[in-house]
């Protein structure tokens, strides 16, 4: 069985973060979201996949490489524009080959994995398989709605008004009988092939796709929110692992401080990560915030917040919560007059102020 990846796209509900990176590589819990469904295929004994790439190839290239560190041999495959995910497939066929596979979008993070579906649908044999879980808000989702006996009715991609709360979860289970189905239908509204209008259409050729309700968590890392929530289940697993310097600090619950990192005087209150090359000083660095590499944190409270390389953040007036902040960023207070805000802000920020 092969692995597809999708990590293309153009990141539109996570600006202006992915105006400068790809989505799949912004981290939670300070590893790119990308890596865990990498490490998901690997622990499914999958050991060769593909790649679908966009624009942010170079980047995602940079940061995975052959695959070899995974344990994986990669293949780029280059979708020319985000046509959508059955499209991915389409341009996958020669990669593919006549081989199931699974497909994995690339934003996506499942708590238990996939092994146990990848060994479902080698026992149960089915045309597809598709995980579900409930939602809060089906609009934004792909829907599923299944008859009175468990089985596969119907399948809409974000209803606007949905007869059910099951959402198809970012991972699928695919025979060969999926390429006759991207090939067969059209754009949707939104000038996408949906991989949900080709599973509807293998549906409706009468081929056995199995559903299964995931229990674990999942996330599909698209919004901020997601992205801290995302943030906070992983941080919720952590161990504590302190190697950096933390004079005259105070460490509660799992924390995990990478080397060469320095926090002093401060209160670091797990579930708490900080990467490599940190200093922070002077600071509560409260529960479910992810600090990657490089930061400086001086005279400042964060709390459930993720913070990517090389920023600063010093001497804020109020506690910083459920932000996200890009790499090289800085929020700082300045003693300039007239006594005033100051900012430098990029396309599709959002900044709340008291
Ligand atoms: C895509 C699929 C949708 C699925 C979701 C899972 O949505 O189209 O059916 O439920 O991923 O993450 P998109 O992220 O393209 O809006």
């Amino acid at each position: 069985m092969k692995g597809l990846i999708l990590s293309g796209g153009a990141g539109t509900r996570l600006r202006p973060i992915t105006h400068t990176a790809a989505k799949q590589l912004v981290p939670v819990a300070n590893k790119p979201v990308l890596f865990y469904g990498l490490e998901a295929m690997r622990a499914a004994g999958i050991t060769e996949v593909g790649i679908v790439v966009g624009d942010t190839r170079p980047e995602i290239e940079e940061a995975v490489g052959d695959g070899s560190r995974f344990g994986l041999s990669v293949t780029y495959l280059p979708q020319e524009a985000p046509l959508g995910l059955a499209h991915a497939v389409l341009i996958s066929e020669s990669f593919l080959g006549a081989e199931p596979f699974v497909m994995y979008l690339g934003d996506n993070l499942l708590k238990e994995g996939i092994g146990r579906f990848v060994e479902t649908f080698r026992q149960s044999a089915p045309d597809a398989l598709i995980l579900l879980q409930k939602v809060a808000d089906p609009r934004s989702y792909g829907i599923a709605e299944l008859n009175e006996e468990g089985c596969l009715a119907r399948l809409v991609e974000k209803p606007a008004e949905p007869r059910s709360d099951l959402a198809l979860v970012g991972v699928y289970l695919f025979t060969r009988a999926i390429f006759t189905s991207v090939k067969a239908i059209t754009p949707s509204a939104r000038g996408e092939l949906e991989i949900t209008d080709a599973i509807q259409h293998m549906v409706d050729r009468g081929l056995r796709v199995e559903p299964h309700v995931v229990t674990g968590w999942w996330k599909d890392t698209g919004k901020l929110e997601d992205m801290l929530e995302a943030n906070r289940l992983v941080l919720s697993t952590i161990e504590r692992d302190v190697q950096g310097d933390v004079p005259e600090t105070t460490i509660e619950g799992p924390v995990v401080i990478g080397s060469g990192s320095r926090v002093e005087r401060c209160t670091v209150r797990g579930p708490v990560v900080i990467g490599d090359g940190c200093r922070i000083s002077d600071s509560f660095i409260g529960p479910y915030t992810s600090i990657s590499d490089g930061v400086v944190v001086d005279h400042a409270e964060l709390e459930h917040s993720i913070v990517l390389e090389n920023s600063r953040i010093s001497h804020l007036g109020a506690r910083m919560t459920d932000s996200l902040v890009g790499r090289d960023c800085v929020i700082a207070h300045n003693d300039a007059r007239p006594v005033a805000y100051r900012f430098l802000v990029g396309d599709s920020s959002q900044i709340g102020i008291l």
